[in-house]
């Protein structure tokens, strides 16, 4: 039987759309190389594992600083820029590591002018502390901050939200609606300039925010958060590779997120969030969140929005609207994807240990085949 895709159809976003009446599935498409708005790198025996994956497609990645001790200051970020940029020589790869920094009760005023003097720190990073992962250094009460986030104001300097209450009362499905309401709708109106991106939405209400608070607010979609809903993680059996923060949603949510993400609207933008733990860290009695994806980041969105029928809108989401909120240039260079099946492996070495990345030992539908600086 010929294959389904035999009359193999070339498809370059720049120039080429699909005509209506030709409904071959597409087999090739190359777009303007991605950048990554939100990653996890890690640090030490871990860079050159994450690095490798980013540096794989991505020509800039937003890096977290959710380090342990995290990286609060511009010298922190400065050294550890120059570990990530060594991890990446010695393996002779590629991508610009776009620091940021990590609020704390005690980040001066001070600290934030010289972050905004500095050009590798591009943005600051609010977790709320206990949100998640390496947060109990995070901003215990919001007040303490309004000196740093007016300076941020001042200098232009984008403000990143882990966007949950930490309020044990309210239930974890919640946590990101109900600090939209408390502590996000408040924020925008004391700082009417302030740029902010909330990151890796998981909400309809989330998605409604952002189109609703203009030019300034932007949105992270990860490829876990369209791909995945909380059946996928609970039904018939508990999946700890698919726990992250802010959990998973009911599917509504799930749709609402592939909406926003394959609309074209410009302040919805990639950002993977992945986020490497060792297996052992995840399959245990009080498993770690977070997903791991960098090593089929992009080729997931591709299966998204290919299944949204939205494969033509995947180069702005990728490519073009993260770099224009951060006011930067779009990268050089260009990648092509493949529609051709690959196995992900079991395990990824991490350091040395290992994890279990997103569709372990399954397979993902498009393949990175070049990317040219
Ligand atoms: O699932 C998550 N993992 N969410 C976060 O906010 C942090 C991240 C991590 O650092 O592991
Ligand atoms: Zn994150």
């Amino acid at each position: 039987m010929p294959s389904p895709y035999s009359a193999a159809r070339r498809f370059t976003v720049a120039f080429t759309f699909a005509p209506a009446s030709d409904r071959l599935p597409l087999t090739e498409l190359t777009i303007a190389r991605p950048d990554d708005w939100h990653v996890h790198l890690r640090d030490g025996a871990a860079l050159p594992h994450t690095c490798a994956d980013v540096a794989r497609c991505f020509a800039r990645a937003i890096v977290m600083p959710n380090l342990n001790p995290p990286v609060v200051t511009v010298a922190h970020a400065a050294a550890y820029r120059e570990r990530i940029l060594t991890a990446m020589h010695r393996l002779s790869l590629r991508f610009e590591p776009l620091m940021t920094l990590y609020l704390t009760d005690a980040t001066t005023a001070a600290e934030i002018q010289l972050a905004a003097s500095a050009d590798f720190v591009h943005a600051v990073k609010l977790y709320p502390a206990g949100a998640t992962t390496n947060s109990s250094a995070g901003v215990a009460r919001l007040e303490r901050i309004f000196p740093a986030l007016a300076a941020m104001e001042a200098a232009d300097l984008p403000l990143l939200i882990h966007g949950e209450v930490t309020d044990q009362d309210i239930d974890i499905f919640d946590r990101e609606r109900v600090f939209i309401d408390r502590h996000l709708a408040p924020m925008i109106q004391r700082f009417p300039r302030l740029r902010i991106v909330l990151e890796h939405i998981t909400t309809r209400e989330a998605v409604a925010f952002v189109r609703s608070a203009g030019e300034r607010v932007a949105a992270t979609i990860t490829a876990h958060h369209l791909l995945l809903n909380r059946n996928d993680m609970l039904a018939g059996g508990i999946r700890p590779h698919y726990y992250c923060l802010p959990i998973v949603k009911r599917r509504a949510h799930q749709q609402a997120l592939l909406e926003a993400a394959t609309s074209g609207h410009p302040r919805f933008f990639l950002g993977t969030d992945s986020a490497p733990h060792r297996t052992g860290n995840k399959e245990t009695r009080c498993g770690c969140a977070g997903v791991y994806t960098a090593h089929a980041a992009i080729e997931l969105y591709a299966e998204v929005f290919e299944a949204a029928g939205a494969l033509h809108r995947l180069e702005d989401f990728a490519a073009r609207f993260g770099a224009d909120f951060y006011r930067l240039p779009h990268a050089n260079g260009r990648i092509t994807l493949r529609r051709q099946r690959w196995q992900v492996a079991e395990r990824l070495p991490l350091g040395d240990d290992f994890l279990t990345p997103l569709r372990a030992g399954e397979t993902v539908a498009w393949q990175v085949v070049a990317a040219h600086a």
